[in-house]
């Protein structure tokens, strides 16, 4: 086993290096240099170990090393003109380049005071906080402090798990200490198309009985949310969250439906995609979800807008239906969410509708403005917006088409309105 070990170690240095860019080497580099300066060790661990191990290339470069990670920083920006970043919570650094993220983090044991809050954190060797992951696949490293030796440690058996794809978990108490790896666990399965192993599902179907997710902050969960919608197998992650139970954990009203299997059909616009999380959702089940999971500005219109354009889907599905007042219907709702309900509703005519306004009523302005029929002797008030209305409708349908058409209503308008 030892020299398939260091097999294994020297292919996964020939991948590193096959899989990064120049500047990442010379990145990785000089941290080994600046360790060995410090006789300290250096391990490349985690999601990047893995990926290299599925002839994936990293999405990002995850390092322990065995002493402070806020000096160790300190000395190496400096040679690196990067941005950088220290959490002492949790004794991690992070520098970025050219988008690229490379974290330092203090080898650590953590300690749970309560299910679902962050951990305290204790100083400790690689080994243990090999021990303290998520899911032995993600608990692999690759020590690099002497690159001509390099040297696995596989304390848990991510190897084995590796190749015989199967996402587990290293002890019985991981869901309840750490929720969020709920949906990391199933994140993983579908992305990697791995399967949860028989124990590590019967622990997650204990922890969401249990209600666990209850426990996590809503901003821990909308962070995961934000990480499954970043994910091409989104779909299939919210799916097979569904059918495990997780999603009417993580809120009642998310019970699944319709919008999880719309979701593989929605634009590549994130914002888009999560807005279909609000197809069916009342407007009361909408706020209290926007406030659970504390969304930002942005979630928050686009899930209010598909939750409203859920509410007019009947409505939409009139034949008889004039374009102004489609166009009244739909003003000033996000195009993320008209575009995602677009792919959500089953309704052939509130479909085309929806289409009509995207791609022909949105773009309809008419010429006069509200001055201008005031200098054509519209009184101030409603009345000018009565007229931009039937300028306005008659633009949608086709019937006028010019500002001396437009002018000539108003002045019909004004002679109506004399008359009467
Ligand atoms: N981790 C953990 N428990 C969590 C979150 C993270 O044990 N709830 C550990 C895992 O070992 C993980 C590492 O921290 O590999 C880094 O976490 P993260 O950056 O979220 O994941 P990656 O492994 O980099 O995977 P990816 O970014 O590809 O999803």
């Amino acid at each position: 086993m030892p020299n398939l070990s260091k097999h294994v170690a020297r292919n996964l240095l020939f991948l590193l290096h096959a899989s990064t860019t120049e500047r990442v080497k010379d990145i990785i580099d000089a941290a080994i240099k600046l360790s060995q300066q410090r006789g300290s060790r250096i391990f490349l661990v985690g999601g990047t170990v893995r990926d290299l191990l599925l002839k994936l290339k990293p999405r990002d470069f995850d390092f322990i090393i065995d002493n402070d990670p806020k000096d160790f920083i300190d000395d190496l920006c400096p040679k690196l003109r990067a941005n950088r970043a220290y959490y002492s919570q949790f004794k991690t650094s992070t520098i970025t380049i050219d988008g690229l993220r490379f974290d330092f983090a203090r080898a650590r044991t953590e300690i749970y005071d309560k299910p679902g809050v962050l951990p305290r954190i204790h100083d400790a060797s690689v080994e243990e906080d090999l021990y303290r992951r998520d899911f032995s696949i993600n608990s692999i490293a690759l020590e690099l402090t002497d690159p001509k030796k390099p040297c696995l440690l596989d304390p848990t058996g991510g190897l084995t798990d590796i190749a015989n794809k199967v996402v587990r978990i290293l002890h019985s108490r991981s869901f309840l200490d750490d929720p969020t790896r709920i949906l990391r666990a199933i994140r993983y399965e579908q992305r990697l198309k791995f399967t949860i192993n028989t124990n590590t599902r019967d622990l997650l179907l204990q922890a969401v009985k249990a209600q666990t997710l209850s426990t996590v902050s809503g901003d821990r969960i909308r962070n995961e949310i934000d990480l499954i919608m970043d994910e091409p197998e989104r779909a299939s992650i919210f799916l097979r969250a569904s059918r495990l139970g997780v999603l009417c954990s993580l809120h009642s009203s998310l019970s699944c439906g319709d919008w999880v299997k719309s979701l593989k059909k929605t634009g590549e616009d994130k914002l888009t995609y999560i807005s279909t999380i609000a197809y069916k959702l009342s407007s009361n089940e909408t706020d209290s979800f926007i406030s659970m999971i504390n969304a930002p500005k942005d979630w928050a219109k686009v899930l209010k807008d598909m939750s409203y354009l859920s509410q007019k889907e009947t409505t939409l599905n009139a034949l008889s239906l004039k374009p102004i007042e489609i166009y009244l219907i739909l003003k000033n709702r996000s195009i993320h969410s008209l575009n995602a309900f677009k792919h959500s509703t089953n309704l052939k005519t509130t479909r085309k509708n929806i289409c009509l306004y995207l791609d022909k009523y949105r773009h309809i302005h008419p010429s006069i403005n509200g001055d201008r029929l005031k200098n054509l002797g519209v009184p101030e008030g409603p009345d000018i917006q009565i007229v931009l209305k039937e300028i306005l409708a008659g633009r949608l349908n086709g019937t006028i088409s010019t500002l001396p058409e437009e002018i000539q209503l108003a002045q019909a308008y004004l002679k109506s309105q004399k008359r009467t």
